[in-house]
C-alpha cells in the first residue's frame, strides 16, 4: 500500500529541470538584484503549455530581463511563432532585448515599452496564449483586455495569484462563465516566491 513520501518539499526540489547557461546567468542576476522571475519550474511549465497547445501568437505582460519570454519563445511554433512582451521599465526592456539576441530569438520576440493596460487597449488579437506577470493590482483591469485579445480556446496563465493584490482577479475570473479556471497552490522551486498560486484559464466564450 503506497503512502505519501516523507518531506515532499525536499523530494520535489530534486525535480528542477535543467537549463542552459543563459538561463542560469539570468537566474543569478535575478537573485543578486532581487528581480522576481518565474524560475525553472514555471519556465518549464510555460514551455510545456505553449508546446502542447501549439500556440503561435503569444502575449506576455511583464518582461523584466526576458527570462520567461525566452521559455515562451523557445516553445512556440518554429515558423509562425511570435511573442510580444510588455514592460513598463525601459532599462529592463533594453536588457531583455540584449538577452533575446543572445538567445538567437530576437526575430521571434518583441518587447514593447509602456503600461501593459495602455498598450493592450491599443492592440488587436487574437492571441493563442497570454502569460500575465505584472503588478497584481493590474490583474483585474487586465482581465477584460485579456478576454478581448485571446482567441476562444486560448489559454491565460497568471502568475503570483497567491498575492492579496490578485484576490479580486481570482474571484472575478472564477465567477465568469467566459472562462474555465483552475487555481493551483504550488511549491515552485526558485520561483519568486516559492509557495504561491498559479491560475490556468481557458477562454470558452
Ligand atoms: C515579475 S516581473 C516579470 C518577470 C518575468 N515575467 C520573468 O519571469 O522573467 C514584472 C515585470 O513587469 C513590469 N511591470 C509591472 N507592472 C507593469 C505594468 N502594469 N505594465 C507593464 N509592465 C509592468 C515590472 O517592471 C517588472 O519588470
Amino acid at each position: 500500500m503506497s503512502r505519501m513520501l516523507p518531506d515532499l518539499e525536499a523530494y520535489f526540489r530534486s525535480f528542477v529541470p535543467a537549463r542552459d547557461q543563459l538561463l542560469l546567468d539570468l537566474e543569478k542576476e535575478a537573485e543578486q538584484e532581487g528581480i522576481p522571475i518565474v524560475g525553472p519550474v514555471v519556465g518549464e511549465l510555460l514551455f510545456i503549455l505553449v508546446r502542447a497547445t501549439g500556440a503561435a501568437g503569444i502575449l506576455e505582460l511583464g518582461t523584466a530581463t526576458g527570462y520567461s519570454t525566452i521559455y515562451l519563445g523557445r516553445a512556440c511554433h518554429p515558423e509562425r511563432g511570435r511573442v510580444i512582451t510588455l514592460e513598463q521599465d525601459p532599462a529592463m526592456a533594453a536588457r531583455a532585448r540584449a538577452n533575446f539576441a543572445q538567445a538567437g530569438l530576437d526575430k521571434r520576440l518583441e518587447v514593447r515599452v509602456g503600461s501593459a493596460l495602455d498598450l493592450m487597449a491599443k492592440m488587436s488579437g487574437p492571441f493563442d496564449f497570454i502569460f500575465m506577470d505584472i503588478d497584481k493590482e493590474s490583474y483585474l483591469p487586465a482581465l477584460p483586455l485579456c478576454h478581448r485579445l485571446l482567441k476562444v480556446g486560448g489559454l491565460l496563465v497568471t502568475d503570483n495569484v497567491g498575492f492579496s493584490g490578485a484576490a479580486a482577479f481570482n474571484q472575478e475570473i472564477f465567477n465568469q462563465k467566459q472562462w474555465r479556471t483552475v487555481h493551483l497552490l504550488s511549491l515552485l522551486p526558485q520561483h519568486s516566491p516559492e509557495k504561491d498560486g498559479l491560475s490556468l484559464a481557458l477562454r470558452v466564450e
